[in-house]
This record gives C-alpha cells, structure tokens and sequence, in this order.
C-alpha cells in the first residue's frame, strides 16, 4: 500500500511549516535579544516586595502583584540599567505589561515569573496589569521611572 501523493505533500508542507515556526522563534529570540520569561520553582519564593542593587547598572525587582496595585510601585533606575524581574501574585492572576519595553508577564499565586529587561532610553515606564482581576482592575499599574526625579 502506497501513500497517497497529496497525502505526502500535506504531510511534508507540514512539517516545513513547523520548522519555518520554530526557526521564527529561535531566529527572533537571538536578533532581537527578547527574553522568554521562565518560571522558578517557588521555593525560592518571597512575600515581601523590595529592590536589590547588585551593582550600578544591575537590579532586582522583586514585584507583588495583588487586588489591586503592584509593590513596589515605583521603581527608580539609572539610564542603561538591566533589571531582573521576579514577579508572583499574592491572590488571583494578575498581567504585568511594559508597553514599551515589549513586555508580558503574568502574575500567577504559587509561582514565580521572571525576565530580564535593559532600560536604555531615559523616560518613565508604565506597567499595567492586562489581566480582568476584579473591580479595582483599570487602577492596577507602577512605573519605571529612569532617571526621572520624580515619578509624573
Ligand atoms: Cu490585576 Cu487586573
């Protein structure tokens, strides 16, 4: 019994396909440096928000999301900065959006969330949560504030 010659041809454009997609995601993975956000086992996990300074140009944001505003909530860095993100939930999933940066996270109770994210251009940086988590949801947003004096 042989294979039917359309059936071949769907088979193997399928798979080309595939690959075309994998490809897309590794190629822009590397050209445009974006970060796929891992999860972290939750045993490392943290209740209250802070900010670590590694070092000049090197930060941590450890960022609460809950009903309904993020902690910390502002967040001051020097220009060029590179911030890790760990982000969690203390009740229901809640979005964790950076419009301009190109970020989307989720806040998820239990788990941790992180990703890396370089400031270079000065300016302030609103996160807003893009995920309904109940009435206060529109009010639920911080800021990136790089080198800004005072947050707008
Ligand atoms: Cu939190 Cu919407």
């Amino acid at each position: 019994m042989s294979m039917d010659k359309l059936e071949k041809r769907v088979i193997i454009s399928s798979l080309l396909l595939m690959g075309l997609f994998v490809f897309s995601i590794l190629y822009a993975k590397s050209r445009y440096k974006s970060n796929v956000p891992e999860c972290l086992p939750y045993d490392k996990a943290y209740t209250e928000p802070k900010i670590n300074k590694l070092d000049e140009k090197t930060y941590q944001v450890f960022s609460v999301a809950s009903m309904w505003q993020f902690q910390p909530s502002e967040i001051y860095i020097p220009v060029g900065s590179e911030v890790d993100f760990y982000l969690t939930s203390k009740d229901v999933v809640h979005g964790f959006n950076i419009s301009k940066k190109n970020l989307n996270m989720m806040a998820v109770y239990g788990t941790i969330n992180k990703t890396t994210v370089k400031f270079t251009e000065p300016g302030v940086y609103d996160i807003v949560c893009h995920e309904y988590c109940g009435a206060g949801h529109q009010n639920m947003h911080a800021q990136v504030i790089v080198n800004y004096p005072t947050a707008k």
